[in-house]
Parts: structure tokens; sequence; C-alpha cells
């Protein structure tokens, strides 16, 4: 039976000692959509993405992704991917390689790995550079071959934490178009998280604003302007989390 949404969190807390990374997250996110987790550093939103991929267990709290409870990790680990904040691929491994290795940690079976890695070679343009070494990758390509191999399960929902940042201007558009082709061809649930407004406003369908661990809101662009009385996501931004953080930490993204 297929769960009524793709991500659905209770009252999900996160602690770290005396800090309070998430404070009782309560989201529905729908299937097929592009959600965009938008805040400022330190908001909890790597934590988020943590717990929803299984990497650290919630303090209180529960979850459903794809109507898995989060306690199932397993089961939960087999239909997601995960392009995490600050990866990291096998320099002396080629493309090709690189993909083989992250399906056989999925355990997909080799004749069903072999056409997917083809596909995915072809959908993110990488024939002529899939048995070069990885490490003679710039950083635009590196996260090329990091999305795709986040895909080599073939996931349900595909979870990308800041998928845009460290990358020059020309490098992040790709990585744009690509999530957009992604959400479109593949039909896939994406949830993004990122403190780089832009990137949220373009390519997301709902989005959501965590300031401190709070979510502040939940919703589709236009309804965050008319709640805020605003022009811009800029502004509607600024208002709704001003009074938990600085114009400057909010807007950290401008520096770079
Ligand atoms: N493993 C950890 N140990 C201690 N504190 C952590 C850990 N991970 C995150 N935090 C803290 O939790 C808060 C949220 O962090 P994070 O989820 O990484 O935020 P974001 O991704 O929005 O920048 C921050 O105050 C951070 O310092
Ligand atoms: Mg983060």
């Amino acid at each position: 039976m297929k769960s009524s949404y793709a991500i659905q969190t209770e009252n999900l807390t996160k602690q770290f000692g005396n800090i309070t990374a998430l404070d009782n997250l309560t989201l529905n996110v729908a299937h097929g959509i592009t959600f965009g987790l938008l805040g400022p550093n330190g908001a909890g939103k790597t934590t988020t993405v943590r717990l929803l991929t299984c990497i650290i267990k919630p303090t209180s709290g529960t979850a459903f992704v794809n109507g898995i409870n989060l306690k199932d990790a397993d089961k939960i680990k087999a239909i997601t991917g995960l392009l995490p904040e600050q990866p990291g691929v096998f320099g002396k491994l080629t493309a090709v390689e690189f993909l083989e290795f992250m399906g056989s940690l999925y355990n997909v079976s080799p004749t069903i790995l072999n056409d997917r890695i083809e596909d995915l070679i072809e959908m993110f343009d990488l024939d002529e550079r899939k048995n070069d070494l990885l490490e003679t990758y710039s950083r635009g390509m590196k996260q090329k071959i990091l999305l795709a191999s986040a895909l080599v399960n073939d996931p349900a929902i595909l979870f990308l934490d800041e998928p845009t940042s460290n990358l020059d201007p020309q490098a992040a558009r790709m990585v744009k178009d690509l999530i957009k082709q992604l959400s479109k061809k593949l039909e896939k649930t994406v949830f993004i998280c990122s403190h780089m407004l832009p990137l949220v406003e373009e390519i997301c369908d709902r989005i959501g604003i965590i300031v401190k661990g709070t979510l502040l809101f939940e919703g589709i662009i236009p309804e965050i302007l008319a709640e805020t009385h605003s022009k811009t996501l800029e502004e509607a931004y600024l208002k709704l989390a001003g009074t938990k953080a600085t114009e400057k930490e909010l807007l950290a993204w401008r520096q770079f």
C-alpha cells in the first residue's frame, strides 16, 4: 500500500547535550514534489536530513519515510538516496567504478546495476569522462557524479543537503537544472535543504522555513508572501525569521 505522504514527522526532536538541534518538527511532504527546507546555518537542516535517512536517531518524536517508521532503519536506507553536505568521492575510482561500488553497497543486482549505471551516465552526460579517475574531476563534475550515485538504488525519495553550496555559479546552474530534471523526468520526491534562498525559490514546489530548530512556516511561496504581506520571498523570510536570527545570518549566502 502506498503511504499517503513521502515524509511524515510528528514532534521529531533531536538534542545534542543541551543543544536542541531540532525542536518538535511536525511536517508532511507529499509524494512527487520538490520540498525545500530553508534556514540559516545551524538551523537544524542537516540534523533533519540525517534523522530522516537514519544516520542518527531522534531524542523523541516519530517519523515515517514512504510509510516506513524510522525504527526500520535498513528499510529506509534502501529506499532513500542522499547527497550529504560534505560528501567525499574516492579519487582513485573512475565514475563507473564509483557507481558500481555504491550500487553494491545497496545490494543492487549486477544486471540491474549495469543498466542503471548506463542510464545515469547518459542522463548526467558523463559518457566522455566515465572512465577517468574522479580525482581529475572538477568540483562541479564531482557533485554531478555524487548526485548520480545518490540515485543508484533508484530511491523513492532523494535527500539533497546543500546541493549547490561550494559550487561556482556555472556548476550551481548545472546542478539546479539536473535536480529539476530529476523531479520531472523520474518523478522523484526530492527533499532539499539549503541556506541559499534563490535555490529554494527557483526549484522547490513547497518550502519550509526553519530557524534554531523550529519550523516557522510550511507552504507554497504565494502563501508565505500573503501571510507576511511581503512582495518577495526574501522580505518574507526576513520578517518571519527576523526575531530569531539576524539579517546577516539569514542572508549569509550572499557572501559567496
Ligand atoms: N553531532 C553534533 N554534536 C553536537 N551538536 C551538533 C551536532 N550536529 C549538529 N549540532 C548542532 O545542532 C545545531 C543544528 O545543526 P545542523 O543541523 O547542522 O544545522 P544546519 O544544517 O541547518 O546548518 C547546531 O547548533 C549544531 O552545532
Ligand atoms: Mg547543514
